[in-house]
């Protein structure tokens, strides 16, 4: 791996910045260049980097891909336009589910992902727009995990030798490759992002699809995107790295109103961890996990069990897929 880390203690967040915004002007040159946030804290410091470097020559996306959590692509919208930078909401729901359609293995999951993004909606938004640049928030744990073969980062592209200017007819910069997330949230402070974006909990790139094990149709993403809204509300005062509601692909034989009912078994886990390459269980409150699990048999249509996850990582992950 030839990225060389920019580690947090020897980070000048004015620098990194002046630096970052010159090189990207530099490759951009009188060209225009795209982007797509996800609200996620690397997409949107990449945005307002490359808002800095050019203005109204990037142009930013935010597709929706039907896996994302409830109301996030309008909120996310929002946000940047309070903050005066344009995003372009697209739909693209109907792409995506058709691509996992039948698709139950997890890497061809995430495979499916990323060949959809880049190949089809991402390459059509570039010819439409002209530009021959992409800017990307890849971070360097995200080239770290999937060089060393752990999961496959949906971003990662020229680090396991695809070539972006072939492949998909335009080439990617990625001004936070040698930063961990601690670094990228402090740039994202110093850019004067409100702290609900640079202090996110973390959020997989293939978003609710990781929280579902077997094939990720509409009707199964809709089901957990209930019951992480729920999990997110009542486990908000946890003190935890991140906590989130998995669907499993089993069912289970449960009892609804004296009948016999055959469904769905939702797994929670919450995690401690400071680098998210380790990780164990946090000793949520009982009492906190019996009102969850009583809101999730009650308001998500189909739940009859929930579980809590106490194994560590490894040899655990924290996402399920
Ligand atoms: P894992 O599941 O690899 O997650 O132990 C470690 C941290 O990375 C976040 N994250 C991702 N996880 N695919 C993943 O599986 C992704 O594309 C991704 N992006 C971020 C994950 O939520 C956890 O915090």
């Amino acid at each position: 791996m030839d990225v060389q880390e920019l580690k947090l203690q020897e980070l000048n967040e004015e620098a990194f910045i002046r630096e970052q915004t010159a090189d990207i002007a530099q490759a951009v040159g009188d060209g225009v260049a795209v982007n797509a946030l996800s609200g996620g804290v690397d997409s949107s410091v990449v945005t307002l980097l490359g808002h800095q470097a050019l203005g109204e020559r990037l142009k930013t996306y935010f597709v929706d891909n039907g896996i994302m959590r409830e109301g996030e692509p309008q909120r996310v919208v929002e946000l940047f336009r309070e903050k005066n930078v344009p995003v372009e909401l697209i739909d693209a729901r109907d792409e995506f589910f058709d691509a996992l359609k039948g698709i139950e293995d997890p890497e061809e999951k995430r495979q499916a992902i990323t060949d959809t993004f880049y190949k089809s909606v991402f390459s059509r938004l570039v010819k439409q727009s002209g530009a021959r640049h992409l800017l990307q928030g890849t971070i360097f744990t995200d080239v770290e995990e999937t060089v060393a073969g752990i999961k496959r980062q949906h971003n990662i592209l020229a680090q396991l030798g695809i070539d972006t200017e072939q492949a998909y007819g335009y080439s990617v910069l990625e001004p936070l490759i040698r930063l961990r997330k601690p670094a990228v949230r402090a740039v994202g402070k110093a850019l004067g992002l409100p702290e609900e974006v640079y202090n996110r909990p973390p959020f997989p790139g293939p978003a609710l699809t990781a929280r579902v094990v077997g094939e990720a149709t509409r009707e199964r993403i809709e089901l957990v995107r209930k019951a992480t809204v729920i999990t997110e509300k009542e486990l908000a005062g946890v003190k935890a790295f991140q906590c989130m509601a998995i669907l499993h692909q089993d069912r289970v034989t449960g009892i609804r109103d004296g009948k016999r009912e055959f469904g769905n078994q939702i797994e929670i886990r919450c995690w401690n961890t400071k680098d998210a390459v380790t990780a164990t269980p946090v000793r949520v409150p009982w009492e906190t996990l019996e009102k969850l699990a009583a809101r999730l048999t009650t308001e998500v249509p189909g739940v009859v069990s929930v579980t809590y996850h106490i194994a560590t990582k490894p040899p655990s992950t924290m996402e399920v897929v």
